[in-house]
């Protein structure tokens, strides 16, 4: 018997976008929109259209170009929220309005100040509202976590009357437990007469680490929906993990009665560039996409994995989209992963190592559409082709993650219409002086110069182009990843500033470091400086 569909439902760019931080430009959103369709995520909450004209268009333009997946926008269920939301959405090939209203005792009483049947009548206003816009109408009673399960069963059923397709339960301050959480949807599904109209969601907080145990658990009851998002990115502590959902789903088939329609090896893709993106770091023994998360060290493990995979893996790590299966040399390691590493030593891999320096541009243009990076003009695939060349300069083996890394880029000056551009920069340091940097930095055209002392040649570049553009932001973040291994590899520098309530991230890339962390420094400057206006939804 063929088994239920689990849709997979992704809000990175409206909850993963309410972590403090996190905020996302439209370009940004419509690369993160791609990545999720090539991933065939089945509904891609693009954003919160009433929180700001900017979050409105980014939603639209996602609407505009998305072909295989539903977009969907949040409405709170007011009129105004739910008209901005319809516009936004109306554009997608399937369009999805997901309106919510507060019903724990906390909620109605300290925040709406709203009595419990004046919120049943607003929910079943607003869903009526939402269905003027789109036959595809979601309904949260936000907080149900902590709400009355007698009160839950009254309001949904009038919101399931009022055409409804999608409930979906938020444990919104993530204070369920899993037996708790999974209790939950059983009941609403066997209380509530009309409840199999409408496909049951989950959408959980990690508040005490359980959203990705919590939301299974509701699957295993009857959940057919899961509201999930890239590396568990969202408001607080997160929101259930997109990558832990589907592959605990996929590995545990012989437990849940679902299977979700999800490419999994687009995993690692979304989550570097959603990660590139926000500024906000994987930790090295995450699951599914961290570094370490198919490194083997002890030597025991190593050399179980050496003769049969099986003995310590439970998924291949192709399958979720890295490379190869990474064998770290370590203290611990035994002999036979050692006489593995060797050999590996003596081998290029083909399949990793893509472009050269004397690679021309139609190879870059088609390693660049195998990896489903689309350039929509000609002048786009010059200019990055002159990227690639300028790399190829200094760097002699080109590898995807520095494709990516330099389209990134790319695309992140572009967008922010550069106001200010790093020239020149000329750093020194020396042991036992005190290091500093000369920078030149055009600003509309015009050429400034500035130079500088620091702790180290980093800080001096930054104070340089501070003396010159004179932001009066604040540092909140920086930090340097190396994009793939050797001492020739790109840096890839994120920095996050903040001034008057907002804050940007600012990306860069170079194999030299100091100069990645300028750019990256100016990217985010470059962001500051635009009139783009991002908002945080919830504030
Ligand atoms: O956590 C929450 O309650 C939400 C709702 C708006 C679905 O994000
Ligand atoms: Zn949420």
């Amino acid at each position: 018997m063929a088994k239920d569909r689990l849709i997979i439902f992704d809000t990175t760019m409206r909850d993963g976008e309410q972590s403090p931080g996190a905020s996302m430009t439209r370009e940004e959103k419509l690369r993160i929109a791609r990545q999720l369709e090539r991933m065939r995520v089945d509904v891609i909450e693009a954003g919160f259209p009433a929180a700001s004209d900017g979050d409105f268009e980014a939603v639209r333009a996602v609407a505009s170009i998305i072909k295989d997946s539903t977009v969907c926008g949040l409405a709170r269920a007011n009129e105004n929220d739910i008209r901005r939301c319809g516009d936004a959405v109306k554009p997608a090939a399937s369009p999805r309005v997901h309106t919510f209203i507060a019903t724990s005792p906390i909620h109605m009483e300290k925040k709406l100040r709203m009595e419990p049947s004046q919120v049943i009548e607003q929910a079943v206003r607003a869903v009526k509202w939402a269905r003027a816009y789109t036959d595809n109408v979601e309904f949260s009673p936000e907080d149900a976590g902590r709400s009355d399960i007698d009160f839950l069963c009254r309001i949904l059923e009038r919101a399931i009357q009022a055409g409804a397709t999608t409930i979906n339960i938020p444990d919104t301050v993530g204070y369920t437990f899993p037996e708790h959480f999974g209790r939950l949807i059983r009941l609403l599904r066997e209380r509530i007469p009309n409840s199999d109209k409408v496909i049951w969601s989950t959408h959980c907080h990690n508040d005490l680490g359980l959203a990705v145990a919590n939301s299974l658990a509701g699957v295993l009851n009857g959940a057919r929906q899961v509201e999930c998002t890239i590396n568990g990115l969202g408001e607080r502590a997160g929101n259930a993990a997109l990558e832990e959902i589907v592959m605990a789903v996929r590995t545990r088939q012989d437990i849940f009665p679902c299977d979700t329609g999800i490419d999994t090896t687009q995993i690692v893709p979304a989550s570097r560039l959603v990660s590139g993106i926000t500024g906000f770091p994987v930790q090295p023994n995450k699951a599914i996409v961290g570094a370490n998360a198919f490194a083997h060290e002890s030597g025991i493990h190593q050399d179980g994995v050496i003769k049969s995979r099986d003995t310590y893996e439970i998924m291949r790590a192709e399958d979720v989209g890295w490379k190869a299966n990474r064998l770290v040399l370590g203290k611990h390691s035994g002999r036979s992963a050692f006489r593995q590493r060797l050999q590996e030593l003596g081998i290029v891999l083909d399949s990793e190592l893509v472009l050269g320096k004397h690679s021309g541009r139609s190879a870059f243009r088609q390693r660049l559409q195998e990896l489903g990076i689309v350039l929509d003009s000609e002048e786009a695939l010059n200019a990055a082709f002159k990227r690639f060349k300028d790399l190829a300069d200094k760097k002699h083996e080109i590898f995807d993650e520095d494709l990516q890394a330099l389209i990134s880029e790319q695309a992140s000056d572009y967008v922010e219409n550069e106001h200010y551009r790093l020239v020149s920069l000329t750093a020194h340091s020396e042991s036992g002086a005190l290091p500093y940097a000369k920078v030149v930095v055009s600003e509309e055209g015009k050429e400034r110069r500035a130079e500088a002392q620091g702790s180290g040649p980093v800080d001096a570049s930054f104070k340089a182009i501070d003396s010159i553009v004179k932001s009066g932001s604040e540092l909140l973040l920086y930090s340097v990843n190396a994009i793939t291994t050797g001492t020739d590899a790109q840096g890839e520098v994120t920095v996050r500033i903040a001034k008057g309530g907002r804050i940007v991230n600012g990306q860069g890339a170079d194999t030299d470091i100091v100069v990645a962390s300028a750019k990256a420094y100016i990217n985010a400057l470059n962001k500051l400086h635009s009139k783009l206006e991002r908002v945080n939804p919830q504030v």
